[in-house]
């Protein structure tokens, strides 16, 4: 569920209309939904009432500062895979007890600041990583709390690109070899295990896959314990799905996902923490666009937008589907077109949409593009020299812009010319 809606005929974001945005901000944008970024972090809470747990937001998937702040508000903890998240995090007023470290580089300057400005914990995924911060610990005298993951060769049944699970994959350690590489932790100085980490992947459908992970991951954690390991805490990751169309099935909720995590590792008595990125931001946010042109080609027609593959980068990347919708509500009946759909970079490959059926459109006409919330804004890039497009938060009837459009000046301005050339 989302509070994107039309009222009166024109899209709007909780009860601001996206046409008066689009007037005051200027196309494209990308707009968020607080009551449905609060929500979403709400039902995962829920999932797991009853048991000690914390949902931390994976960061990646939208990382504006204000969204930080208001789901830390809300008593949510973040996920973080480097140090520019983490200081935006900490930016955002979240505590560092909060705030789990993931990700497969974490270089010694990252180990030192997080654990000089505090840190829940690291999600270890090597031997030489876990080597490194036992080094980095030792220096600064403190003790550096770990989980390691594991990679569990479970197939996520999802797309290739964000399958993390497999054994083929770089991530984790294989839970084959996790009784020594947990032993090697416990000698070496200066860390403290307090977990285990897993993570399949993103985009899952079907709870099966979690099933079996976390199945592997309660076995393990009475073999670690029986080897004498304190494993008190749980990260089960994230990945839990959303649907991108109207029409298809909806994948299950987080409170089906909470049961599975109940039956598989409730009875071990751990803290939980879940990283779910997508289904909390997903479908809280949408790219507004306005058509430059609508051409017609010799046989499709071409619908022109001012956004682009370098602001939403997820169809030309992954062939992702995102739904388009008029931001003017096309009245019943009216016959519908298809489009391809594309921005203006000198690529093929930046098109949005083949052949989707839409009401008639004209420049001008302003569109806008569903479940972009997650993966969305993060992506973008300058490509083209594009400057990067601006977000806006809706709460209610007020919107507030959280991240300005930067003039052409500033972007050009971050190129340095030697007095040489
Ligand atoms: N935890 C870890 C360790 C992760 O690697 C990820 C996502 C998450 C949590 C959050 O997963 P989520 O709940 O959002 O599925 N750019 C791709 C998605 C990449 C996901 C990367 N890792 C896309 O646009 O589909």
């Amino acid at each position: 569920m989302d509070h994107f809606i039309y009222k009166d005929g024109v899209l709007h974001a909780e009860d601001v209309a996206l046409t008066d945005i689009a007037r005051e901000v200027g196309t494209p944008f990308y707009v968020y939904s607080s009551a449905t970024l609060l929500r979403h972090y709400q039902v995962f809470d829920e999932s797991l009432a009853g048991m000690d747990h914390l949902i931390c937001f994976a960061m990646k998937s939208l990382s504006n500062v204000a969204v930080l702040k208001m789901l830390g508000k809300a008593g949510a903890g973040i996920d973080v895979v480097s140090i520019g998240e983490y200081l935006r995090a900490k930016a955002a007023g979240v505590d560092g007890s909060k705030i789990v470290f993931s990700g497969v580089a974490k270089s010694k300057m990252e180990m030192r600041t997080a654990l000089e400005g505090g840190i829940r914990q690291f999600n270890i995924e090597s031997e030489p990583e876990m080597e490194a911060l036992s080094q980095v610990a030792t220096e600064l005298g403190v003790e550096a709390p770990i989980t390691i993951r594991v990679n569990p060769d479970v197939d996520a049944k999802t797309h290739a690109k964000i399958a993390t699970g497999k054994k083929e994959n770089k991530f984790g350690i294989p839970i084959s070899r996790a009784r020594e590489v947990y032993a090697r932790a416990a000698e070496l100085p200066n860390l403290k295990i307090v977990g285990i980490d897993v993570h399949i992947g993103s985009q899952l459908t079907d709870l099966e896959p979690f099933r079996q992970a976390y199945r592997k991951v309660a076995e393990l954690t009475e073999t670690l314990r029986a080897d004498g390991h304190s494993i008190t805490r749980l990260d089960l990751g994230g990945g839990l799905g959303i649907p991108y169309t109207r029409s298809n099935e909806a994948p299950p909720l987080p409170m089906e996902l909470g049961q599975v995590i109940r039956e598989e590792v409730g009875h071990l008595g751990c803290e939980i923490e879940l990283e779910p990125g997508r289904l909390i931001a997903g479908n809280a946010g949408q790219l507004v666009s306005e058509v430059v042109y609508v051409k017609e080609g010799e046989d499709r027609k071409f619908l022109i937008l001012d956004a682009a593959m370098n602001d939403l980068t997820r169809p030309s990347m992954y062939d992702a589907h995102h739904d388009i919708d008029p931001v003017i509500e096309a009245d019943a009946g009216v016959e519908k077109e298809p489009y391809d759909v594309v921005g203006g970079i000198c690529e093929t490959g930046d098109t949005f949409a083949k052949g989707r059926d839409l009401p008639p459109l004209k420049a001008g006409d302003l569109v806008s593009f569903r479940s972009a919330g997650a993966y969305g804004a993060v992506m973008a890039s300058e490509y083209n020299s594009r400057p990067l497009i601006p977000e806006v938060l809706v709460e209610g009837d007020k919107f507030a812009v959280i991240r300005r459009r930067p003039t052409y000046e500033e972007m050009i301005s971050k190129d340095i010319v030697p007095e040489w050339v």
